[in-house]
């Protein structure tokens, strides 16, 4: 893999659910270091693609390849390729019966065997690259919502993943610990080199610090540039999303429901 080969290259991609696509006529090639903000309505998809991301679904058509490798449809080689990706779901999914730090080890316990102390070590500068170290023998439940999202992203961080994909970080977060989430993952693509998808529909707060955005509404990619040309977009289902208007061509309330409305 060369320096600029694309950290994901879709192509032709449909993406569908027993019989009913729900997305279609996907290309896609994002490049190292970009921060990629993926954006639409509820139910547009937008897990969807990230679930192809990952391997978890297989595309009904064309292909998925991610950080310079066809998607492998399983087995040991799907694990493999998903170790280089760092995933922070909606929810944060720590162990509440663990403290912070053993929350961060566990990947590094179950994919390596590192000896202890270097463990420690490793966790100790993910949380440190969090804000985090003095919450070290903390429990989540001690955390308030942006410390425990925060441990989350060091917890998806442990393996240093090469791409990061963060499924609605800002979920449950006030304006402030929005703030601050976002701007970590801006810092840390930065600073580790890594390349990041952030899917949200929190437009406002994740714009900012985006080089790319994509909107997604009625089964496909219906808008992919830069966040300044997103603003000046006069395509209707844009406008429609960023005014979070209720009429308009992007059908809020009968797309998720209404059999073969995507396909
Ligand atoms: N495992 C599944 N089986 C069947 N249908 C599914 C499954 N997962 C998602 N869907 C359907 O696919 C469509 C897209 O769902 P998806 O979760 O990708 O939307 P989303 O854009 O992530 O929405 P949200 O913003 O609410 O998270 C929805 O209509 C949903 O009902
Ligand atoms: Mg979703």
């Amino acid at each position: 893999m060369t320096q600029t080969s694309p950290i994901v290259a879709l192509r032709g991609l449909r993406l569908a659910r027993g019989e009913r696509t729900i997305l279609r006529d996907v290309d896609l090639l994002v490049e190292p270091g970009q921060v990629v903000a993926v954006l639409g309505p509820s139910g547009c998809g937008k897990s969807t693609l990230m679930a192809a991301l990952t391997g978890e679904l297989a595309p009904a058509d064309g292909s998925v390849e991610v950080l310079g490798r066809p998607m492998p449809r399983g087995g040991r080689e799907l694990l493999e390729l998903r170790r280089g990706i760092g995933v922070l779901l909606q929810g944060n999914g720590l162990l509440t019966d663990l403290t912070v730090a053993e929350n961060v080890a566990l990947p590094l316990r179950t994919h390596t065997d590192l000896p202890d102390a270097v463990i420690r070590r490793l966790v100790e500068m993910k949380l440190h690259a969090v804000g985090l170290r003095a919450a070290a023998d903390a429990y989540p439940r001690e955390l308030s919502g942006g410390m425990a999202r925060r441990v989350a992203l060091a917890r998806a961080l442990a393996l240093d993943p090469p791409l990061m994909i963060y499924d609605e970080p800002l979920t449950g977060l006030d304006p402030i610990a929005s703030g601050v989430v976002m701007s970590l993952v801006r810092r840390l693509n930065d600073t580790l080199g890594l390349t990041s998808i952030v899917v949200t529909h929190h437009v406002h707060e994740t714009l900012p610090v985006a080089d790319r955005a994509l909107v997604i509404a009625n089964g496909r990619i219906v808008f992919a540039g830069t966040p300044a040309e997103l603003e000046k977009s006069d395509d209707p289902f844009v406008q429609q999303f960023l005014r979070g208007a209720p009429d308009g061509p992007i059908a809020f309330d009968a797309a998720p429901r209404v059999a073969g409305a995507a396909a």
